[in-house]
């Protein structure tokens, strides 16, 4: 469970949970802050946590603290200041509790008590059944898709408090007395239903009344009986024929008495003016059929309301959500507007983004509107839809009329798209009649990233619109054609980048669950999470393939490193485990076979995506010696001292096999490819004496493409961090920096304002590329994401969640300057460099309670001043010793403006760096 965080007015950021965390995990609640305090060497030295149980759960008092106490923990000596576990009596469930924090500083001091914090538990998990509570459905007679349904009850007095917990198989909009309950939208969100189903839960205490009160609920097909995976020209429903509700009301009176009111026959259910809803093919809704007042207190006379039917299904798990639901974020308003043809009128936004249109139009009853969205246009200006393959991504709305203006904003359904056409107007639309709204899962932005070149900037602007249209409950390819799955390659090469841009930990543990959910009984994880081409193609299709499997380990590994948190990696650890065995008993003398995917995309092969020149066996072998050290380094780091033992044995062994079967005499790989020196370079599969050779071969492979790269999915990521590593960041940059196809700056220089799918997506000589598979929104080369902040901004980390950072930005390309930060685990944490006339300029922010490693862009130490100071005259400032021939410093927490002086300034300045007595890293306070 994700730990409490303090309120935003506390602590800088706001919390995990964008809301609160309400309908909390019953079990594992931990706790963590961030501390604000702006002086040097910042840090703490004890902790100490309280706990209380409010009875009154009623929205609670800003910084409240009083209850009955559950928990003390007392003053514990500790720096810990993330993932602490409660460790009271057990938590009760629908309970909320009040929780604060003391620290004492570096200096002793204890500082005061923190504001409370709150959270509330849900139900007992697991918890197959609620009471008074069953699934119903709408009576096939209805439309059985969108029904609408309600209950109304009548209660003596106002409630002490009162919460909903709700959930659908299909999607669901709840309403009370007429009120819309939340901003949550396409909730529940996707899971494998066969399995698992979130709940949500809202507090509704404000919205009862003394007297009749009415819960509405509205549904749709969503992922559970909608259109999903390609070929959706047909209805192809995989995990059930229709949505189905399951709510309750936990009302608690004045007195302490507790009522359930549930779904049950009691309901009634009643076509409304949803006509059709699918995420693929759009909404059509018709405004004549609106049932005006239908869930208000009492309800309005309106439609034909019958009985809901109750259904049974097979028990699955419940789970409270710990992540933020999708929500609507931004709108964007038209930059272009165009009259092609009466009636009809072509809107640009200017951004390619995945959400919706929000439309507001006057006509006659019966009007009926049609919007089709595109990502790109034709030459003749028309939409291009051929790429959306079978996914219509139309919405229509039919007018009531009546001389007043109507809002249409589709709620079940989302699009990814720059253009939309709308037609069947019967006057001329004004730019303020039009948005669109851009709709993604909640997510804490955390990463800035800026250079002095604007294409690069732009470039940055790519990857995070590519990864916010991606990130729509699970981490999808693509947000537009007939496809939208959670592909497991592409999620665990954009992992790193992503945890730059936003506060993803909540969003892949919950995607972490899905993919062990999908794994195999034998240990393969799959392709796609959760496992839709199970459902498509059965049980045996194929799984296990490498780069996308691996996601299994590289996505909790990353997740570890980057929050810093345990907890995912022993969530984990034996589903990674089984994976790792899969790998070793499906291997032949530990070669793995070949793959489906190989190098995907890449430029080397033949016309297939798939037909790479880098062989599966290779990619698969190089990746079998990835992961299986990665767990190596999992279970010692969870206390397995054995299995850590057998994994790097295992690691050994794979890697001499790797070296026996690809690796000439010569260090030539067998397949001389770019992708193949990567893998063998970067997943260290090389001896040491080696690897320059392999580099060499490496600037073959790129000068035989005119220095460019011909990578695919596996490749890309690796291209820039291996140059660097191994010495060329002056190719890396090149790579980075070409204009000219195939390159990243391509599709920038050519006016992308999203990540393509393909290095060809679009070329000025062959216009769109192959229609087959040809998203414009694809985050996976957004993958140099992570290369730009760590090494162009130099924002990087030594130690896992960023406890100690590592400061080392690499200038090069001509660039004048670069600015990386990240709202850390700990606090805010900055890298920004800026060339003036007497050198570079760095300003760094290092957070409370972490250090930092610092590796000046100097040749020598006697080029570096802080803060005005020769470097060794700064209290924050310590001596390290000089790694790879490059000076080192560490420094402690606070704001630091190093200014490094142009290298022929120090020639004779007369100071040695290794005559310097290294400062002790205790003595940094003023
Ligand atoms: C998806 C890719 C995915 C690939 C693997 C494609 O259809 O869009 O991003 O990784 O299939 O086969």
């Amino acid at each position: 469970m994700s730990p409490p965080r303090l309120p935003a007015d506390e602590c800088m950021p706001p919390s995990l949970w964008p809301d609160s965390p309400q309908g909390f995990n019953v079990t594992n609640a931990r706790f963590a802050w961030k501390l604000r305090d702006a002086r040097l060497g910042a840090a703490q030295t004890s902790r100490h946590i309280q706990v209380v149980r409010v009875d009154d759960t009623s929205i609670p008092q800003a910084n409240a603290f009083a209850g009955e106490p559950v928990w003390d923990s007392g003053e514990v000596f500790s720096t810990d200041s993330l993932y602490v576990p409660y460790e009271g009596p057990p938590l009760e469930p629908h309970t909320r509790y009040h929780w604060r924090v003391r620290i004492r500083d570096h200096k002793g001091h204890l500082l005061p008590w923190s504001s409370a914090a709150w959270f509330e538990t849900a139900f007992a998990e697991p918890s197959p059944n609620w009471p008074a509570t069953g699934w119903v459905t709408a009576n096939d007679s209805d439309n059985p898709q969108c029904p609408h349904l309600r209950k109304t009850f009548t209660l003596a007095a106002r409630p002490r408090s009162a919460r909903l917990y709700i959930t659908a198989r299909g999607l669901f909009e709840a309403r009370l007395n007429g009120g819309r309950v939340g901003e949550d939208l396409l909730t529940p969100g996707w899971t494998d239903y066969t399995r698992r189903i979130e709940y949500l839960t809202y507090d509704v205490t404000a919205n009862l009344s003394t007297g009749p009160n009415t819960l509405g609920v509205i549904l749709a097909d969503g992922w559970y009986a909608g259109h999903l995976g390609w070929n959706a020209a047909t209805p192809n429903r995989h995990y059930g024929p229709k949505p189905a509700l399951l709510a309750v009301l936990r009302i608690v009176g004045q007195d302490g008495s507790v009522r359930w009111i549930g779904t049950d026959e009691s309901w009634q259910t009643a076509c409304g003016p949803l006509i059709s809803a699918d995420l693929y093919h759009g909404e059509h809704y018709d405004a004549r059929r609106e049932l005006p007042g239908w869930c208000d207190a009492p309800p309005h006379l309106c439609g034909t309301w019958q009985p809901a039917v109750p259904i049974e299904f097979p028990a699955v798990e419940l789970n409270a959500r710990e992540l933020s639901s999708v929500r609507q974020h931004e709108e964007t308003p038209p930059v272009s507007m165009r009259t092609p043809s009466p009636g009809r009128c072509i809107i640009d936004f200017g951004q390619n983004l995945i959400g919706v249109i929000r439309l507001r139009i006057t006509a006659l009853a019966g009007t009926k509107i049609t919007l089709r969205h595109a990502e790109m246009v034709q030459n003749d200006g028309e939409l291009y839809t051929a790429n959306l393959r079978s996914a219509r991504a139309t919405d229509i709305y039919v007018c009531c009329g009546g001389g007043r203006a109507e809002i249409f904003q589709p709620r079940f359904t989302f699009h990814g798209f720059r253009y939309v056409e709308i037609s069947g107007l019967t006057a001329p639309l004004q730019s303020d009649d039009v948005r669109a709204v851009v709709l993604h899962t909640g997510m804490t932005p955390t990463g800035t990233f800026e250079t002095s070149n604007p294409l690069l900037n732009q470039l940055q602007s790519c990857i995070r619109w590519g990864q916010r249209s991606n990130f729509l409950e699970v981490p999808t390819d693509c947000p537009q054609r007939d496809e939208r799955l959670g592909w497991t390659g592409d999620a665990q090469v954009f992992i790193p980048t992503a945890t730059f841009n936003y506060d993803v930990a909540p969003f892949y543990r919950k995607w972490l669950r899905d993919l062990t959910d999908a794994q195999r009984a034998d240990g393969a994880f799959p392709d796609v999470a959760p496992d839709l081409l199970k459902l498509m193609y059965g049980p045996d299709r194929r799984t296990g393939n490498a780069a996308w499997a691996d996601a299994g380990v590289i996505c909790p590994w990353v997740l570890y490193q980057r929050y810093g948190d345990t907890d995912v990696l022993a969530r984990n650890y034996s589903a990674m485990t089984r994976w790792i065995d899969y790998q070793e008993s499906t291997s032949c003398n530990h070669i793995r076979p070949a793959t489906s995917f190989g190098d995907w995309l890449a430029l080397d092969g033949g016309p297939s995506p798939s037909g790479s020149l880098t062989p599966g066996e290779l990619i698969g072998t190089a990746y079998f010696a990835h992961t299986t050290g990665i767990m190596a380094q999992v279970a010692s780091l969870l206390g397995h001292t054995a299995e850590s033992l057998r994994f790097a044995a295992l690691r050994h062994h794979i890697v001499t096999a790797f070296n026996r079967r690809f690796v000439a005499t010569d260090v030539r790989l067998t397949s001389d490819t770019q992708t193949a020196y990567l893998l063998a370079l970067a997943f260290d599969l090389l001896p040491e004496a080696s690897r320059p050779t392999a580099v060499a071969h490496l600037e073959r492979t790129l000068k035989r493409h005119h220095y460019h790269l011909a990578t695919g999915f596996v490749g890309t990521p690796l291209l820039a961090p291996v140059l660097t590593r191994f010495g060329r960041l002056d190719l890396a940059y090149r790579l980075l920096q070409n204009k000219t196809y195939p390159s990243w700056l391509f599709p920038v220089a050519n006016g992308a304002t999203t990540m393509w799918e393909r290095w060809n997506s679009w070329t000025p000589d062959d216009g769109f590329g192959d229609v087959n598979m040809n998203s414009f929104n694809h985050y996976a080369y957004g993958s140099i994401g992570d290369w730009m902040y760590r090494t162009v901004g130099g924002l990087d980390l030594s130690e896992p969640g960023y406890r100690r950072l590592l400061l080392r930005p690499r200038p090069g390309g001509g660039l004048t300057s670069a600015a990386a930060s990240l709202d850390t685990p700990y606090g805010l944490a900055s890298s920004a460099w800026h060339q003036t006339a007497t050198g570079l300029e760095w300003n760094i922010l290092v957070p409370p309670n972490t250090t930092a490693l610092l590796f000046p862009p100097a040749r020598s130490l006697n080029e570096v001043r802080v803060d005005g100071l020769a470097w060794d005259d700064h209290c924050g400032i310590q001596f390290m010793e000089p790694q790879e021939q490059e000076p080192v410093l560490a420094c402690v927490a606070g704001s630091y403006r190093l200014h490094i002086a142009p290298p022929e300034n120090s020639i004779n300045s007369g100071t040695n760096e290794t005559s310097i007595t290294p400062q002790p890293i205790a003595n940094f306070s003023r």
